[in-house]
């Protein structure tokens, strides 16, 4: 949008939050998977968003600003987003600016305090919108230098004063962002009577110009940047504050007013999913979302009071950030409220909660006063303020000196390794900000490292300069250049620079990675290179100003090392979906669950440092539940991201959903805070993050194909446990036996050739799970044990074998007789196309035991388990077994006699009919031949009396050897089908030349198995013709 297009937006009424809606371009990830865009924006007030499952399902909200920011911008020559041509609705920056900036401007010189704050969900545009990046300056910098640049038209007889603080809240914790010296614990909230809530110690700096306000922004961005750096994604999850105190003093009237500003960039609104962490019993322990989860709340009670609904008490007291907002949310402020969204169509839900959560801060009335007073006045508050703050180091004016003061002159050549001053945003790496010359000149001649943060905000703001000879990087303060994060050692690594090579080589077993590859020994670096050190702490490394061109380093982000990381660790798309698709296409549900895996590799390796640190024994490892595994029909089954647990001293084992891991690593980082604070880390069993009841452990699935079932025929196999990634668990040894209500096996005179036969029937068969073969869980550990459970068809629980403990081949010996009363077309369509699942459990010691006892189950009077009841459920109370029972015997007495009647009337027919041709037949002279239809009808029953029974018995048994052939086939498929390729290219060959003997033997048995099928029929046949003849 160009400047001639901008309207001057009119405030909303005094009282109601100013909303904006802002939607940010495609992500790069979201790009990568194919994402559509569900958000449209038709007026300059509304905001429509589209359900991508249900595309009809829309829901337009109308708020006092929508502003598209997703397409129709280019970049001009200084970096900066502009639109394509005036008919582009694009919203850049500079129009945010505009109504929102100007807006909070205004209202700050006519004396009201004036409140911004930034909410949405991580990676939405919160600090973008705020802060910016590179050339697109936020609005917080447009703030601060717009109000300078008014202070220096306005009058003389005026007097403008305006300090500035900036504070980061991260569970619970208040963090000066001016100070260096961490308070451990945080800073504390307090309250008096006049001022409402303050921060006690919090330092405000006063300023005198705009450049001023810049550099102490580049030193909060550095201080949270290191803060950052043992946590990579701490950052997303702190709300960061920026309050600026201005206040005019008009000498001439006696008279001065007095406005706070408060630009709130708030934590990322993921709603923790309610599954998977519900289960974990320390769900409530976690406080890194309470500010965030009580800003709802109060929004809510507020936004309740405003359309009259009787609200008792408001929140505020029960959290950090609303203790502070207190005047911003119903009180002494003007309020605006942006809400960033991203457009993806995976964020539907997000988005939609973050509309929604706009829609009630629409509602919130706040009752704003122009704050002025008397100079005698102020003098008086001013000096109960001080006597208030008395003996606090963080006392405004004191600091203010310290503080412009304190600007480190670092950098300088010659003085060895160390950090250059912060330069705040990443387009400082091209020479964008840098106040010192000197450290522009040093960047500009020496190869450096710049950090690479989560958080685009946090990039390049750390640089480590690589001087001539050799210096050591660690934690340790006696390393010339000191760096922080997990497991960074004392001593990390040294880096050379001798004769035009920069080399880096690890201190003895200290984790360095280069360009995703972990080294042990030095290794030459070149221009671009990603390091990580620890085991998350990302650099880029700059070479020498002669390896440089002019390369895109915004290319390198934070997702780029870690994709890269994947890959050399062989994660993959491909190698992810190639388990399950042959296509070469890789499917969005799989491309979903890359994605997680990708983002929780470096939470898995935190999780991992600080276990170690804290000497926890536990090794975590991620895992992608159901990678290989299929449901009864064969097909995939939902694929997700899991962590599998394991205590390397017990060898107990947990599994641990992708939601609990999230939120048992904030509890972690907690714990671990205290740890380096030199707190007390112990903690009570129960209450550590660490630490679960053991449970018992999903190990693997087989497959039982029931087909033969459907034909009344045996089946007797051998079946493999695969677990989640398609490896053998164990062998389960399975038959799966037709037999007569009491028990006795059916024969091969029993076998039918099409399963509708069977319809109506009774049908009894015996499942029985022999014996277990091989099972890893048990060879691991002997001290281990099993149990198995299965469900058929529509089993209303789970069936599960007696525990058995210590034996790596356990003799099982369980057989369950089941009974379709009445076979219905759906149980026997079932057991045509579906196989039985049966999985396998691990048990450890100390864990519950899986119920065995049947108790819950629908028996037969002669005490079989009852299948295939949908039908009779809908006529009867669970529960009424006998009566149903009876019921059903009832149901097919009738049915047989309808049967009968109906055979009746058919004889009856025929009789009539061949009395007829009798009749016809004694009247007719010639002897002519029996008319066509009794003739065949006698053929029939003839042939029907002949035949002899042994053929049907002999095409019995072929199909059953067709069957049982069958069924191994299918095992082959679906093994070939989970197998994965192997890592290394040079495997390939091998591998594609086992697929290709596999493929063949898989092909050798179906053509072996068709042809003695062929074969048997034809041999039956022709047995058959040659002892018809007479019949002819
Ligand atoms: N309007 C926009 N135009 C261009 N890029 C944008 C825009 N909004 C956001 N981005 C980009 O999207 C990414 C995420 O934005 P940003 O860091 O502002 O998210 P956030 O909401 O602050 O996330 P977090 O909660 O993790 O701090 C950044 O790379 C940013 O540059
Ligand atoms: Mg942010």
């Amino acid at each position: 949008m160009s400047d001639g297009k901008m309207v001057k937006m009119p405030m909303p009424r005094m009282d109601s939050v100013t909303v904006a809606v802002r939607v940010r371009p495609f992500s790069q990830r979201e790009k990568n998977s194919g994402s559509k865009c569900v958000i449209s924006m038709h007026s300059r007030t509304t905001t429509t968003i589209q359900d991508p499952k249900n595309p009809e399902h829309r829901k337009t909200f109308t708020f006092d600003l929508a502003y598209w920011s997703h397409d129709g911008f280019q970049k001009d020559k200084d970096g900066v987003f502009i639109s394509t041509d005036p008919s582009s609705k694009f919203a850049s920056q500079k129009d945010v600016f505009h109504d929102l900036g100007r807006g909070i401007l205004d209202s700050a010189w006519q004396g009201y305090n004036a409140t911004l704050l930034a909410y949405g969900q991580t990676g939405s545009g919160k600090s973008y919108s705020m802060v910016g990046l590179g050339a697109n300056k936020g609005i917080i910098p447009n703030v601060c230098e717009e109000l300078f640049q008014a202070i220096e038209e306005r009058e003389r007889n005026q007097e403008y004063q305006v300090t500035f603080s900036m504070l980061e809240i991260y569970n619970e914790q208040i963090r000066d962002l001016l100070s260096r010296t961490k308070q451990p614990g945080g800073l504390k909230v307090r309250e008096d009577q006049h001022l409402g809530f303050y921060v006690d110690g919090l330092k405000s700096v006063p300023c005198g110009n705009y450049a001023q306000i810049e550099r102490l922004m580049e030193q909060g961005t550095k201080i949270r940047t290191t803060a950052s750096t043992n946590m990579n994604a701490s950052s997303s999850r702190s709300h960061m504050v920026i309050t600026i105190q201005f206040r005019q003093v008009f000498l001439d009237r006696d008279l001065t007013k007095q406005s706070t500003i408060n630009l709130v960039d708030l934590a990322g609104s993921e709603r923790q999913k309610s599954s998977g962490s519900e289960g974990d019993r320390l769900r409530e322990g976690s406080q890194v979302n309470l500010s965030l989860t009580n800003l709802g709340n109060v929004i809510s009670a507020l936004a309740d009071a405003a359309t009259g609904k009787k609200v008792l008490h408001i929140p505020y007291r029960d959290s950090v950030l609303t203790k502070l907002l207190q005047p911003a949310l119903g009180g002494n402020s003007r309020t605006t409220l942006i809400a960033a969204i991203s457009p993806a169509d995976i964020c539907y839900e997000e988005t939609l909660s973050t509309l929604r959560y706009a829609e009630r801060a629409k509602k919130i009335r706040n009752r704003a006063v122009v704050n002025t007073s008397t100079l005698m006045r102020e003098s008086k508050a001013e000096n109960d303020r001080a006597l208030l703050v008395r003996g606090n180091s963080g006392m405004a004016g004191k600091l203010s000196q310290e503080q412009c003061r304190s600007r480190p002159a670092a950098g300088r050549p010659g003085v060895g390794w160390r950090e250059g001053p912060a330069a705040g945003q990443p387009g400082a790496r091209r020479g964008g900000l840098l106040s010192l010359p000197q450290e522009q000149w040093i960047m500009k001649t020496l190869p450096h490292l710049l950090n690479v943060n989560e958080d685009p905000q946090l990039t390049g703001v750390l640089k480590y300069f690589i001087q001539a000879g050799s210096c050591d990087a660690g934690r340790a303060a006696s390393n010339a250049i000191r760096l922080q994060g997990l497991g960074i050692s004392d001593k990390h690594a040294s880096f050379t620079n001798s004769d035009g090579k920069v080399t880096v080589t690890p201190h003895s077993k200290c984790k360095v990675v280069v360009n995703g590859v972990p080294i042990v020994t030095k290794t030459k670096l070149q221009h671009l290179d990603r390091i990580i050190l620890g085991s998350n702490s990302a650099y880029l490394y700059i070479g020498f100003p002669s390896e440089r061109g002019s390369e895109d380093l915004t290319r390198f982000d934070y997702d780029f090392f870690q994709l890269e990381r994947a890959a050399a660790e062989g994660v993959s798309v491909d190698k992810l979906g190639a388990a399950s698709h042959g296509d070469g296409k890789a499917d969005p549900g799989m491309l979903a669950v890359f994605q997680d895996y990708v983002r929780l590799m470096p939470l898995v390796a935190e999780a991992n440092q600080m276990g170690e640190e804290l000497k926890k024994g536990l090794r975590m490892e991620l895992k992608v539940k159901n990678l290989a595994a299929s449901d009864s029909r064969g097909h995939e089954l939902q694929k997700e991201v899991m962590v599998k647990v394991t205590n390397q001293r017990t060898r107990e084992v947990w599994i641990w959903s992708k939601a609990k891991f999230i939120n048992r690593k904030f509890l972690m980082e907690e714990l671990y805070q205290r740890f380096l604070d030199g707190e007390d880390s112990h903690v009570a069993q129960e209450d550590d993050p660490f630490w679960d009841p053991v449970e018992v452990v999903h190990l693997g699935s087989a497959h039982i194909w029931l087909q033969s079932l459907a034909y009344s025929m045996k089946l007797e196999d051998q079946v493999e446990f695969m677990n989640c990634e398609g490896e053998e668990e164990a062998v389960v040894h399975v038959c799966v036996t037709p037999c007569s209500p009491a028990g006795r096996a059916c024969g091969e005179e029993d076998v039918v050739i099409d399963p509708s036969e069977l319809l109506g029937k009774r049908m009894d068969f015996q499942v029985g799970l022999v014996r277990c073969l091989g099972v890893k869980w048990l060879k691991e550990d002997t001290e281990r044990g099993i149990q198995m459970g299965y469900r058929i068809y529509d089993l209303s629980s789970t069936l599960y074998t007696k525990p058995v403990w210590k034996m790596v081949n356990p003799q099982i010996e369980e057989t369950v007789q089941f009974t379709a009363l009445n076979a219905s077309q759906e149980f026997l369509n079932y057991l045509q196309t579906d196989a039985l699942i049966v999985d396998l459990w691990g048990l450890q010691e100390g864990c519950t035991q899986l119920d065995c006892s049947q108790s819950d189950l629908m028996v037969t009077s002669e005490g079989h388990v009852m299948v295939d009841t949908k039908k009779m459920s809908t006529l009867m109370d669970p529960g009424q077994v006998q009566i149903s029972e009876l019921y059903m015997k009832l149901l097919k007495l009738e049915q047989e006699t309808e049967l009968l009647r109906d055979t009746n009337r058919a004889l009856r027919e025929e009789n009539v009919f061949l009395k007829q041709s009798l009749e016809k037949v004694g009247s007719t002279q010639q002897g002519e031949r029996l008319p066509h239809k009794p003739s065949n009808t006698l053929k029939e029953m003839n042939q029907m009396y002949t035949r002899p029974a042994s053929s049907d018995r002999e095409f019995a048994k072929a199909l059953k050897l067709f069957y049982h052939s069958m069924n191994q086939a299918r095992g082959q498929l679906l093994r070939l089908r989970q197998e994965k390729p192997p890592e290394e290219d040079e495997m390939l060959r091998p591998f594609v030349q086992q697929q290709a003997q596999k493929l063949k033997d898989f092909g050798d048995v179906l053509e072996s198995s068709l042809r003695r099928l062929k074969n048997d029929v034809a041999v039956i046949v022709k047995k058959k013709r040659a002892s018809l003849p007479q019949a002819e």
